[in-house]
């Protein structure tokens, strides 16, 4: 547990985006709302109205980081983000239902997957999800050669640079705007709420009620 934090104090770990925009009816039924915008504002700390609880703002991929370390007390991560972190540290009690896609693998149009899994071709795969991708090619029996890339991934086939990509995929429009088919979805995605497991005991009389406030606006 950080220092910095006493203990009725809670930090709560937010990506700027469509985490932050759908986490901010959940924080209101729990009664909480955040004073500032991060669309607008510079700040990483963000004060709401309740004087004991700030948000902070993080990359998508760093906030089970600082949820594990305790930095944060909780946070909210895609499924996606939670499977290539392992998940250490951090205790998940409940799906929140929002941000969801799917993860899949792609190609380009007129490329043969089929037929090149069938085969047992070697598959270049570009992707930022290594871990799912990896696990994913592995059950199938497929070899791959994995390229990590930190976004833009509808780029690579188009380029040469791989085959195949495993990103996620919602309305299809990104896709579709990029010449590439969708051939394999591998799971479903939605994003949870993650609390540190010291902060879970600690603080759990603020806590609690917050986790379950979230449990009951996710299932509306
Ligand atoms: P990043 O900057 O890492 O891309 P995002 O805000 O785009 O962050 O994504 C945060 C989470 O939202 C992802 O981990 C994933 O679970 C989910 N997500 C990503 N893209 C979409 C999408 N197009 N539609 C719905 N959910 C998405
Ligand atoms: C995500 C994802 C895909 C796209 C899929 O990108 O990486 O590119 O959404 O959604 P669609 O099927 O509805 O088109 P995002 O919008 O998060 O952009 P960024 O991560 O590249 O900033
Ligand atoms: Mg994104």
């Amino acid at each position: 547990m950080s220092a910095f934090q006493a203990n009725s104090q809670l930090i709560l770990a937010l990506s700027k985006g469509r985490i932050f925009e759908d986490t901010l009816p959940l924080l209101e039924a729990a009664g909480i709302t955040v004073t500032e915008n991060p669309e607008t504002s510079r700040k990483l700390i963000l004060s709401t109205n309740d004087p004991d609880v700030r948000v902070i703002i993080v990359r998508a991929t760093d906030v089970p980081t600082y949820v594990q370390h305790g930095a944060a007390d909780f946070g909210v991560a895609g499924k996606d983000v939670l499977l290539e972190h392992g998940g250490e540290g951090l205790y998940q009690p409940i799906d929140l239902n929002i941000a969801a896609c799917r993860m899949s693998v792609a190609v380009r149009n007129g490329f043969d997957y089929e037929t090149a899994v069938r085969q047992g071709a070697r598959l270049r795969v570009a992707t930022k999800f290594v871990e799912t991708a990896r696990e994913h090619f592995a059950k199938k029996g497929v070899h791959v050669d994995l390229i990590k890339l930190y976004g833009s991934m509808e780029l690579a086939p188009l380029v040469g640079l791989s085959d195949a990509i495993v990103d996620v995929v919602s309305t299809g429009n990104t896709l579709r705007a990029n010449d590439l088919k969708e051939v394999e979805a591998i799971m479903d995605i939605s994003s949870r709420l993650i609390v540190n497991q010291a902060a879970l005991k600690l603080k759990r009389a603020r806590l609690q009620p917050i986790i379950e406030a979230f449990e009951r606006a996710s299932k509306k």
